[in-house]
């Protein structure tokens, strides 16, 4: 039996209304919390919809803390200190890169006056880093706006989202203040699981899964980096939109089999990426939850209301109890 110690899901998109009704059990059953992503139709990104959004994943789950997040845009010192104790970090989406990101941020300069503040109050900032140059070149065309951020801001906590290419994983330990987050299907996938064989739109998402060479890179710094925390970046879309091209990968119900399979026994590891990282960043203080993996054959579900999950029905050598 695998027993960890209150993990935590540090990127997460729930949605509102049936969708989070249907997907919330899933998360609730195999982690203590989750940073949850505000890129909902209107944003999270006031004081009312934060608490209501707050309010409505308490109400459909038990023992799990949201660790909630506000979409960026030009708040006022004073919005931020209202808020600042309601909210983990502050997502930064650039303007149009990703699902509902149309309001996002046009030139980064433009949030220098909420970054200063962010430092202030110590807010961490969360960022979807890519460029809007070609698809496979869009993280690395990041990397200079990361560590400009990082040297203009040297206080500010910025959190490398979903990272795709171990490029980025070296900045860790060049800038104090950078951190990462990665995926299940950044860690396990590649390009080949989208295009390689017959076209699957379920792994489409963005970041775009990369190469086997990415994948290797990032398998060896997840077993041993402090700084890079599990995000599952699990974003769930109906089926219907998922075959007219939305982005993003519903992985929450196979994350802790799928993982118990990579770490293959290295439980110290495993638990350090899945919960330990995270809280010693980010000095997270959540009530304590164990998570009972027992070796058993599970089947992954092939669909969870409109929505199919990562790896549909395969078979797995763990189960959460
Ligand atoms: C996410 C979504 O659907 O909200 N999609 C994705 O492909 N990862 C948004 C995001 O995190 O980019
Ligand atoms: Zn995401």
């Amino acid at each position: 039996m695998i027993i960890l110690d209150t993990p935590i899901d540090m990127h997460l998109h729930l949605r509102e209304g049936k969708i989070l009704k249907d997907v919330l059990p899933y998360t609730q059953k195999q982690f203590a919390a989750a940073v949850v992503m505000p890129n909902l139709n209107p944003p999270v990104d006031n004081k009312e919809r934060l608490k209501n959004y707050k309010q409505e994943i308490i109400e459909n789950s038990k023992d799990f803390t949201p660790l909630m997040t506000l979409f960026m845009r030009e708040y006022s010192e004073d919005e931020l200190l209202e808020m600042a104790e309601e909210i983990f970090s502050i997502k930064l989406y650039p303007a149009g890169i990703t699902t509902n990101s149309e309001n996002g941020v046009k030139s980064i300069e433009k949030i220098y006056p909420v970054l200063e503040i962010m430092e202030e109050l110590d807010i961490p900032l969360s960022v979807h880093g890519e460029s809007d140059g070609f698809v496979l070149d869009r993280e690395r065309e990041f990397k200079v706006v990361y560590e400009k951020l990082a040297r203009d801001f040297p206080k500010l906590k910025i959190i490398m989202e979903h990272v795709g290419v171990a490029d980025l994983l070296y900045l860790l330990d060049e800038y104090e203040n950078l951190y990462a987050t990665v995926t299940l299907h950044h860690l396990l996938l590649t390009l080949d699981d989208v295009v390689g064989g017959v076209l699957n739109p379920h792994y489409f998402c963005k970041p775009i899964l990369k190469t086997p060479k990415d994948r290797e890179e990032i398998q060896k710094f997840v077993k041993k980096h402090p700084k890079i925390m599990f995000g599952s970046d699990s974003a769930p879309h109906p089926i219907k939109n998922k075959l007219k091209g939305a982005a993003g990968i519903f992985s929450a119900p196979v994350i802790l089999p799928a993982l118990a399979e990579f770490f293959d026994g290295d439980i110290e590891s495993f638990q350090k990426f899945i919960s330990n990282n995270a809280r010693k960043n980010f000095n997270i203080d959540v009530p304590k939850k164990e998570v009972k993996l027992v070796e058993e054959e599970w089947i992954a579900p092939y669909m969870v209301g409109d929505i199919k999950p990562m790896w549909a029905g395969k078979k797995f050598k763990f189960k959460v109890l």
